[in-house]
């Protein structure tokens, strides 16, 4: 299966999923890392396994569905059939929905529909759940809404958001690997 990550950050979760392939526990091809922030650690993590990055600004197109035009036609050329958004901090806009429809999946640290959008984490604490986790679902037109497709719970570390953290960002990489290898043996 050809996919492309999407990510603007730290690509933890992209690397997990390169590393899962490369042991054989996916049967999957990363093409492209598509990333809008050119500066950001997933394009060193991306340059060191010889995958192609493409780096773009979003300021420096007209419109949303000028700079998703440009990256349908580069997963078009290298025949992409899911788009894998791990950690990419962008609203999916209709031009990329309508060319890959019910084909782009997202992970989400916290158990939706409680806590979307940013710093989900964040947010879980500062309501003092016992309980979070993480999602990983369908993308559609909202923020962290689409069909659920796995989800796993965590429990909370009284007060400590960095043993939290570190709970779920090790559940994300192992629930996102998991949940693909079902999704593309479909
Ligand atoms: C993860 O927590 C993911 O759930 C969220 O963004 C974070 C990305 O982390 N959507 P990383 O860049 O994969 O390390």
């Amino acid at each position: 299966t050809k996919i492309a990550v999407f990510a603007s950050g730290r690509g933890s979760n992209f690397q997990a999923i390169q590393e899962a392939i490369e042991r054989g526990e996916l049967d999957a091809k990363v093409e492209l890392v598509v990333t809008d922030k050119p500066s950001s650690y997933v394009v060193t993590r991306a340059d060191n396994f010889g995958i192609p990055v493409h780096a773009f600004t979003a300021k420096s197109y007209e419109s949303k569905e000028a700079y998703e035009a440009e990256i349908v036609s580069l997963l078009r050329d290298k025949q992409v059939e899911w788009i894998v958004l791990a950690g990419y901090m962008r609203l999916v806009g209709k031009t990329l929905l309508s060319a890959f429809s019910n084909r782009i999946v997202n992970i989400h640290p916290s158990l939706l529909p409680s806590f979307p959008g940013k710093d989900a984490i964040g947010q879980a604490m500062d309501h003092g759940v016992k309980v979070t986790g993480v999602t990983v679902h369908l993308v559609d037109e909202g923020m962290d809404t689409g069909p659920i497709l796995s989800q796993a719970a965590i429990e909370v570390v009284d007060g400590n958001r960095e043993e939290t953290e570190n709970r779920i960002h090790a559940m994300e990489h192992v629930l996102y690997t998991k949940t693909l290898k079902q999704l593309f043996e479909k």
